[in-house]
């Protein structure tokens, strides 16, 4: 089966073309086309994400960037179509809350055979509302062009089955298995007894991890995204063997739950900077160490309870934090500890947003539940929408 999947939830706007076959029992994924334009750039002025401009953002790239999928797929063929005009203005009505995407959608598409594609798939949360609706309208105006049905994706349910994409990683997910997710907007555990079935076992009170490493490198004058700024200054203090001075709080280590807090960390570390300033070279490298550490001692400690209590069979742990070294290393070691229990991490590229992670997640809900194509309800942003 081909996919075409859109992801636009947050700063990247992705689109990629997947050749899924393989069942639930052995999914196998090929990439034909995968175009991805990060706004990194764009919003690094502002110190994070800024909604309305990711919005224009994706607007302006989603078309060049089917256009560079389709071609990678060899999908792009052009031709002289014969479209009504009923149906642009069907089209027009469909983008009409998202500027300026009608005319240059018309021009592209009127003269671009339609392609061999089975589904269409689409992020429709949880993220920055006004950038989902960007997606979606475009999915929704492309399913009305070709008459491909488009199905919703959940973008955390995409971050746990980013680590199916890896070609030489042959082992299966056993289950139940345990997923940590570690994105800018999102730390959760989530229970798998099954694909498709997701509970949620703890989650951030405050802020998510990515968020607490983006805000500590803002109070070190590091710019957007902080999380691999503090890695290298961690990574250094240890390269330097920098003796340990800074001792901040690990939060909730001894919560009796699966909850994690970390706004009382980051403001630890603003008044670590106020009691200790002008911190030099060094007191940033080894107060960022610690603040990683902290991250991590909490992460591994819950994430072990959770593996003792679901007695979990494969750990994933996905989203853009775990393209930090430390993590990936420090789960590694915790999955040695135990002998019927295997990790997947998904690799760098793979962590960070992405739409082959979005076409992975249509393809097994799909399997699941072939109606999906016949949709009855709309698709609409949920800026808030849960794993269930
Ligand atoms: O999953 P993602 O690409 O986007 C969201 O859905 O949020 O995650 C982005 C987050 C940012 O907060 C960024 O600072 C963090 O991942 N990040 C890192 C590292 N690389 C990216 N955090 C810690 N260490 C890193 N090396
Ligand atoms: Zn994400």
């Amino acid at each position: 089966m081909k996919i075409l999947s859109i992801e636009t939830s947050c700063d990247e706007t992705a689109v990629a073309i997947v050749e899924a076959e393989g069942g639930l029992s052995s999914p196998n994924f090929k990439v034909l086309g995968n175009a991805l334009y990060s706004q990194i750039d764009i919003h690094k002025e502002y110190g994070g994400v800024f909604p309305m401009l990711a919005k224009r953002e994706h607007a302006k790239n989603l078309t060049p960037l089917l256009v560079k999928a389709l071609t990678e797929a060899s999908e792009f063929i052009e031709t002289q179509n014969n479209y009504t005009e009923e149906k642009w203005q069907e089209i027009k009505n469909i983008l009409s809350r998202e500027d300026e995407l009608y005319d240059d959608f018309r021009k592209v598409f009127e003269k671009i055979q339609k392609p061999n594609i089975d589904l269409i798939s689409v992020t429709s949360g949880p993220g920055l509302a006004p950038a989902l609706w960007v997606g979606i309208s475009f999915a929704l105006a492309l399913e009305k062009l070709w008459e491909i049905s488009v199905v919703p994706v959940n973008h955390m349910e995409g971050h746990i089955v980013s680590v199916l994409i890896q070609n030489e990683d042959k082992e299966q997910v056993k289950f139940p298995a345990l997923a940590l997710l570690i994105s800018g907007g999102h730390t959760e555990l989530v229970k798998i007894s099954d694909w498709g079935k997701y509970e949620i076992l703890g989650q951030t009170m405050d802020d998510a991890v990515g968020e607490a490493f983006d805000k500590v490198a803002r109070m070190l004058n590091l710019p957007y995204p902080g999380g691999p700024e503090i890695s290298k200054l961690a990574e250094e203090a240890d390269a330097l063997n920098i003796p340990q001075k800074a001792k901040l709080p690990r939060p909730m280590l001894h919560s009796n739950n699966l909850n994690f807090s970390f706004s009382g960390l980051k403001t630890s570390v603003l008044y670590y900077i106020r009691d200790n300033g002008p911190l030099s070279d060094t007191d940033k490298k080894d107060l960022a160490r610690d603040f990683e550490n902290s991250v991590v001692d909490v992460l591994v400690s819950k994430t072990e309870t959770a593996i003792n209590e679901t007695g979990a069979k494969t750990l994933i742990v996905a989203g853009g934090v775990i393209s930090n070294k430390k993590i990936r290393q420090s789960f590694s070691e915790l999955t040695k500890r135990y002998s019927d229990l295997s990790i997947k991490l998904p690799t760098k590229d793979l962590a960070t947003d992405n739409a082959l992670m979005i076409a992975c997640a249509s393809y097994i809900n799909i399997i699941l539940n072939p109606d999906l194509k016949n949709r009855t309800k709309n698709i609409i942003a949920e800026g808030n929408l849960k794993l269930k």
